[in-house]
Formats: structure tokens, sequence, C-alpha cells
């Protein structure tokens, strides 16, 4: 983790979490790891299901919490049922919006032209897109994951992006909700790549935050968080509890 780059540790709540208990875990969270820690306090964002963004936005007011999306349609509005725009996120008082997460792009096919529209979109309202990538276990195990890595970059991420309009999660498929991740080295290897590739499409990417995702958890989290190109974590499972996820945002170098 570099000291310019402000690590950002993202909980991403999936379809999980009624009223009550949603907003418990939002005040939970808000109590034990929103205030202000110093300068270098790590970023710490809720993304809760579309239903409870409002009342979570509310719930952490003024903790310093963040609260975000996880996914958006492309346009702004229209005749698109069920889809929630980015302008609609940044009206609920999102400042990120999660786009192109595995299960997105696997139980709703979308493509990695669609994610980019997405991403576009998100920065269009202001919003901060994390674009996910990450290989399945079938690439993973056929030795083609950088290959992954580098076409994702290439049709996801939009062409214009900055530090200040990209975040990009690495969460290799296999590793999400399974409790198994990727050797640190393997870890580290791909972050490098990410930094790399980013580059040389010309985005500055020295200032631009990369995630870990997959299976992040407080045992795990400090180990992950040292290596120099990760930034933060998308924290799926240990999200939904208080005390994990302020332990992850606690091992923060
Ligand atoms: P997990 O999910 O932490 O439960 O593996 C991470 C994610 O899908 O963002």
């Amino acid at each position: 983790m570099s000291s310019e780059r402000r690590p950002l540790i993202a909980g991403n709540w999936k379809m999980n979490g009624l009223t009550a208990d949603g907003l418990a875990l939002a005040r939970a969270v808000a109590g034990e790891c929103g205030g202000a820690r110093g300068p270098a306090r790590p970023e710490v964002l809720l993304c809760p299901p579309a239903t409870l963004i409002a009342r979570v936005a509310e719930a952490v007011a003024g903790s310093g919490l963040a609260v975000g999306g996880q996914d958006c349609h492309a346009e702004p509005k229209g005749a698109h049922t069920g889809d929630v725009s980015a302008e609609m996120l940044a009206d609920l008082g999102c400042r990120y919006v999660i786009v192109g997460h595995s299960e997105r792009r696997r139980d709703h096919g979308e493509s990695d032209a669609a994610v980019r529209a997405k991403a576009e979109a998100a920065v269009r309202a202001g919003l901060v897109p994390i674009v996910c990538i990450g290989e399945t276990e079938a690439e993973y195990l056929a030795g083609h994951t950088a290959d992954v890595l580098r076409r994702q970059i290439r049709d996801s991420v939009p062409a214009a992006a900055t530090p200040a309009t990209l975040v990009v999660a690495y969460e290799p498929v296999w590793a999400i909700g399974t409790g198994r991740t990727p050797g640190l080295d393997e870890i580290a290897a791909m972050h490098a790549l990410i930094r790399e590739t980013l580059s040389a499409r010309g985005i500055a990417a020295d200032g631009v935050r990369l995630l870990y995702g997959g299976s992040m958890k407080p045992a795990n989290a400090a180990d992950i968080l040292a290596i120099a190109d990760v930034d933060g974590g998308l924290v799926g499972g240990a999200s939904l509890s208080a005390e994990d996820f302020c332990a992850i945002v606690r091992r923060c170098p």
C-alpha cells in the first residue's frame, strides 16, 4: 500500500439485509470504525442493496462512512424496468458504485462493453466506479489469468479514467465466497500487472486505487493489505459482520 493512495475498504452486502438488520449493521460499523482516525485512515464504504441505500445513507450521515451502489444502468433515465441509474444513486448520497461484479457478469450476462458503459455513466453522474475484474477458476488453472485481466481492463475500463474517476477491484471469481485466496505472491503479481496495464493505456495508474476482493477476512487482511500495489479491499461475506468488517479496516497499514 502506498502512502499517496488513500486506502479504501468497501463492504459489498450483495442481496442481504432487510431494514432492521441492515440499519443495525450500518450503525454498528459507523460506531466502530466510522470516526476520523487521522489523515492516513482508510476510507470506509458501505454498498447495501438498492432498497436500503437511502436509509443507510441517513443512518451513517456525519460518521465519515461513504455509501455506494452495487450496480447502475448505463442510461441516466428511461424505459428500463427494474433498473437504477447512476444519477439516482448520486441523488441518494452515494459516492461510489460497483460495476461489473462477477456475479452480475454471470447472472445478467454483462459484457465488458456493458461494464464500461456503466462505468462511464457513473462518472457522468459524479460517482466513482469500482470496476471489478477477475478470472474464473478454469482460466486460473489454465494459466490465463494475466490475459483475462488485460482484456477486461482494455474493454471494461473507460479510456479517459483518472485516479479521481476510477477504482479497480481484482476479484478472482474462484476466491469469492469460497474461503480460498490466491497466494500473496500471486495477488502481488496481478495487482502489479493491473497497474502496468492501466499505465500502458495512458491512465495515470500510480494514483489509481486497486482493491483486492475474494474471501478477505480479519485473519488474512493484514498480509494482503501490506502488498505494495493493494490499496484496499472489496469485502463480501465479512462485511455482514460489523466486528469482522471493522477488524479488516483496522488491518490497513
Ligand atoms: P467475499 O465476496 O468477500 O464474500 O468473497 C467479495 C465480493 O464478491 O465482492
